[in-house]
């Protein structure tokens, strides 16, 4: 079937997952493109919501083979904010009209953190709340695999989605990324426990990951669907030079064109098979294309993470090579966003958590 009949269709099987992700004229890529933003603008409207990002620690007790914060890179000088850094940052956010945040760090499973991270949700949730916010801030967090309990408590401290990226859904890809400490298997149980629990739960993958092929992204796709997943943030792997996935270095430069356009189909063909969840345009499409995040949003992506961890500690949260904005204050990435978003047709969900499906009962869900 052609591309052009399979769009057609309003549900998708993994044969034209399969077929869409491989498009390849000109011709078949635009329409995908246009199929997607159409299904974007119909189900979600045309607001992009915004979760300030606050990247608050870069200590890891991970090995992850592609990151660059990794435990075992040396080279890196490890932060931890205060609390009173986090919060005010929180605030800040909150006073900018961006409705919602994302606490993310490193994974540390140690109690001195889960209990300060919960002290810290705390104290955002309470002081957040305002005529504008009258929940406070939506709060997500991105602190990695940590038990059932913990999960619970920071929950009940005030928590309210959880992103969690499965990375691959491939066993063996997988295997290829984590040392064996860290699985495949642990990773699904995570996410269950976090949807068991009550959390709107995100996952995602990354796009270009040496031998990762076609199929392995319409696995990934097709996982999203199956696991009720609310929303997703993916974007394309970025070699990150002091890491083992380092020697794949070359091969991945040469391809850099098809990953972002690769990058750019699965969040098309991820809105035509859920065209009512959130779709992260992440900051990493930026880092290998000026106007990717919009590129993103072109595609069918409805939330973007304006960065707005202190200027201080920006450089020592590099995941991967060329992150974007590292010289600019968080006001700056909210006015440059802002414009960004407005010159594409979009404009700015302010004041909302944004959420696909309302987690209060209340206009400002
Ligand atoms: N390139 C792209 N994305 C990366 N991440 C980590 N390292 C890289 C990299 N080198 C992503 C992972 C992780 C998220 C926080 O950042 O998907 O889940």
């Amino acid at each position: 079937m052609s591309i052009q009949n399979i769009l057609q269709k309003r549900e998708f099987d993994k044969a034209d997952i399969i077929a869409l992700l491989h498009a390849k004229t000109a011709e078949d890529k635009l329409t995908l493109q246009q199929v997607a933003h159409e299904t974007l603008l119909r189900e979600r409207g045309n607001k992009v919501f915004y979760r300030g990002l606050i990247e608050f620690s870069n200590m890891c007790a991970c090995d992850c083979y592609y990151c660059g914060i990794r435990k075992s890179n040396s080279l890196v000088q490890r932060f931890l904010l205060s609390k009173d850094e986090i919060v005010e940052t929180a605030l800040w956010c909150a006073e900018n009209d961006y409705g919602s945040i994302v606490l993310q760090s490193g994974e540390r499973r140690d109690r001195a953190f889960i209990d300060f991270l919960c002290d810290v949700v705390k104290t955002i949730q309470r002081e957040s709340i305002s005529e504008k916010l009258p929940h406070g801030l939506g709060i997500t967090l991105s602190v990695g695999e940590q038990s059932l309990a913990d999960y619970q408590k920071l929950f009940d401290a005030g928590a309210h989605r959880y992103l969690l990226r499965i990375e691959t859904t491939s066993p063996t890809l997988f295997a290829s990324l984590h040392p064996p400490s860290q699985t495949l298997e642990n990773r699904k149980a995570c996410l269950q426990n976090l949807k068991k629990i009550g959390y709107r739960v995100g996952t995602g993958v990354m796009i270009g990951l040496p031998g990762q092929t076609i199929e392995d992204l319409a696995n990934d796709i097709v996982f999203f669907r199956d696991e009720g997943i609310d929303m997703i943030g993916m974007g394309p792997y970025i070699v990150h030079k002091d890491t083992p996935l380092n020697i794949h270095r070359e091969s991945i430069a040469l391809q850099k064109k098809q990953i972002f356009e690769l990058a750019l189909k699965m969040i098309a063909v991820t809105r035509l098979v859920l065209p009512n969840i959130n779709i992260a345009a992440t900051t990493a499409l930026q880092a290998i294309h000026p106007i990717g995040r919009e590129k993103g949003l072109e595609h069918g992506a409805n939330v973007v993470m304006p960065l707005c961890t202190p200027a201080s500690v920006r450089k020592q949260y590099l995941l991967y090579d060329n992150k974007p904005c590292l010289e600019d204050k968080a006001s700056e990435c909210r006015d440059c966003l802002k414009a960004r978003i407005h010159r594409i047709g979009h404009s700015v969900g302010t004041n909302q958590w944004g959420d696909a499906r309302p987690f209060f009962s209340s206009p400002n869900s």
